[in-house]
């Protein structure tokens, strides 16, 4: 058997641009993950979903600075082009976008995206600066990348949320695709973060997941938010979670908080086990 054909690297936005450029002059339909490597199962299915609507895929692979606070995990970030380019070959994809700091940011460099509203509540206040390193790169790397559709995890709901308000207000062709969170037998949402987990917290990390379902279950049927949230954090709390960044039930698009669940709704979570920061949310409506 003949090995597959090696994944173009690119490593400039020149290259990027080029390889988009003949794709599209074809006809063919661009579908762009963009990451910051460390892949697993989640990016793989966002991969998937890619391949399955569009005839070219592409990967971006950028562990963004601009997107970590000064003291947070930017340093120690898992970082292993060669396996992460293994598992990307498992799945089929045409090329990986992988710029380094001074592409993407050169020298000069003065433009931030900013997304009011949308970043004031749920992980906004605890990671200031996070959303604006986001939006910034992903409007640069959706110009960059000019495809048809980009797909992103509903794990990060607050993240989707940004981006596709975004899109919409730049007026980037793109179609926005959420892809729902993939999870671990157990229910543990998949994360480059659970690598940091000993085995004693990822034992206890399930909490989190079965926290948010029973909440979902209880608030379909009507119950009033601040009760539930009370209880799930003293169940958090119990299983070691400290601090609890915040539990929410906020509607699912303005991620405004829900007194009630009247309409589309997330239950959204950030929680600490020892030194690493897990989120998680799900997705809660009248009646289901
Ligand atoms: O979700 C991520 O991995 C990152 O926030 C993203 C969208 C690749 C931007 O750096």
């Amino acid at each position: 058997m003949r090995d597959a054909p090696a994944i173009p690297i690119l490593p400039t936005v020149a290259a990027l641009r080029a390889a988009s450029a003949t794709w599209r002059r074809a006809g063919e339909a661009i579908g762009f993950v963009p990451t910051m490597g460390a892949l697993h199962e989640g990016h793989l299915t966002l991969v998937r979903q890619a391949r399955a609507q569009c005839r070219r895929v592409v990967v971006s692979i950028f562990v963004n600075p601009t997107q970590f606070g000064p003291n947070s995990d930017f340093a120690r970030y898992p970082r292993d082009l060669a396996a992460d380019i293994a598992k990307l070959a498992t799945v089929g994809v045409d090329a990986v976008f992988a710029p380094d700091v001074g592409e993407m940011y050169p020298d000069g460099f003065a433009t931030t995206v900013t997304v009011a509203g949308l970043t004031d509540g749920l992980c906004g206040p605890h990671r200031p600066g996070h959303f604006a390193g986001v939006a910034t790169v992903v409007s640069k790397l959706l110009l960059q990348c000019q495809a048809d559709a980009a797909y992103f995890g509903e794990k990060d709901w607050q993240q989707l949320q940004v981006v596709r308000r975004l899109a919409r207000d730049l007026d980037i062709p793109v179609r926005i695709e959420g892809v729902p969170t993939v999870r671990e037998a157990d229910g543990l949402a998949m994360s480059s973060r659970n690598f940091y987990l000993s085995p004693d917290e990822r034992q206890r990390a399930t909490v989190l997941y079965r926290t948010l379902s029973a909440m979902a279950a209880e608030l379909a049927g009507g119950a009033p938010a601040a009760p539930a949230i009370a209880r799930g954090f003293a169940a958090l709390s119990k299983a070691g979670f400290d601090p609890v960044d915040y539990l929410s039930v906020v509607e699912a698009e303005s991620l405004q908080p829900a007194a009630r669940v009247t309409g589309p709704c997330r239950i959204a979570v950030a929680a600490w086990l020892g030194k690493t920061r897990l989120i998680d949310n799900v997705a809660v409506a009248p009646g289901a």
